[in-house]
């Protein structure tokens, strides 16, 4: 009996380290200690052995048992802590991973731009005023002081839609109509799409301007001046300068172009500057009293400032953008990049 009871002891033992999951080792068990297993059957069998050896083969037989649940307590411990082992290891989360960015849409540079423009001009006090873009030749040249057969027009290829009709080359037509609507004072500005026939790396086509117009007393190109000092360095940064340059344009006398201080380099000269510490951003000048009568404003009473700014040359020059095409090709490897 001793024997047999050793060797029980010894198989299950064997068994129960060679187990290798805690399924295996609940078979295990069972063919031990389960109601048909083998040292259930020894006991079973207690009943054939004679009373006075009853006590000690039940001595016996309870040792085998302490003895392999022991093993079996201490193995299950042992494949319970491997398999939680496992799950922590199949489940691990790196806490330091950056987060997936959720897709989202954003405003395209060019209405970025805008909006930045816009919001500065309303803090100024300007009124926003949106054209049309299909003009006609009166307002977008003749009224602004360009009649038919004037050298000026050269400066703008325009597309014509007719001998009347004309897509705008400028937003400057608009103050025309602002000043045949409204009488001084007037702060307005006019931003929107504007044509011409001209294309290469920093033209195109179809482009966006800001136009400007203050008409008030006692205006001068000091107020001009003034206001885009102020304006510069909110659109480029605080460091940033003005500086008026002699230009020619048939609606402003006098007219200027108007150059920032290199917002990049500091002034120094740089490659965005071209090496001049300066780079034009934009055309100005005062009113013109002869476009200024041809509206019925009393030019003995009042004097006015214009402007017209190109977005697309602000928004090349704010991220860094060398063709102008990048703008409008709807690359959304270019795209996604801009997002103030
Ligand atoms: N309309 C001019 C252009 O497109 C810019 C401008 C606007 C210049 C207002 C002076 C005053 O080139």
């Amino acid at each position: 009996m001793k024997e047999k009871l050793q060797q029980i002891r010894e198989r299950a033992i064997a068994e129960i380290q060679n187990s290798d999951g805690l399924e295996k080792l609940g078979e295990v068990r069972n063919t031990i200690l389960g109601k048909k297993g083998e040292l259930t059957a020894v006991l079973k069998g207690m009943k054939d052995v004679p009373p006075e050896e009853r006590p000690k083969v039940g001595q016996w037989v309870n040792e085998t048992r302490e003895a392999i649940e022991s093993i079996l307590a201490e193995q299950t411990k042992k494949l319970e802590a491997e398999a939680l082992r496992l799950r922590y290891e199949a489940e691990k989360i790196d806490v330091t991973m950056p987060a997936v960015k959720p897709a989202k849409g954003n405003l395209h540079p060019i209405t970025q731009v805008r909006n930045q423009l816009t919001d500065i001009f309303a803090s100024m006090g300007f009124e926003i005023y949106e054209g049309t873009e299909i003009e006609t030749d009166y307002y977008n040249f003749t009224a602004l002081n360009t009649p038919q057969d004037h050298p000026a027009r050269d400066m703008q290829d325009t597309f014509y839609l007719s001998p009347e009709f004309l897509l705008r080359t400028q937003t400057s037509a608009g103050q025309i109509h602002v000043m045949e609507a409204k009488k001084p004072p007037i702060k307005i500005i006019s931003p929107g799409k504007v044509f011409r026939s001209d294309d290469d790396a920093t033209h195109s086509p179809m482009f966006t301007q800001m136009e400007g117009l203050v008409v008030d007393k006692g205006i001068t190109l000091c107020d001009l001046k003034g206001m885009l000092d102020e304006f510069v360095k909110k659109i480029f940064g605080k460091n940033v300068t003005t500086r008026l340059r002699p230009s020619y344009f048939p609606f402003t006398e006098p007219s200027v172009e108007v150059d920032v201080s290199c917002f990049q380099c500091g002034g120094k000269g740089c490659k965005l500057c071209k090496g001049t510490g300066w780079i034009e951003v934009l055309g100005a000048g005062v009113v013109n009293n002869k476009v200024l009568e041809g509206c019925g404003v009393d030019t003995d009473v009042y004097s006015g400032f214009a402007f017209g700014i190109g977005i697309e040359r602000i928004a090349m020059l704010k991220y860094g953008i060398n063709n102008i095409k990048l703008l409008f090709e709807s690359d959304l490897r270019v795209l996604n990049q801009i997002d103030d």
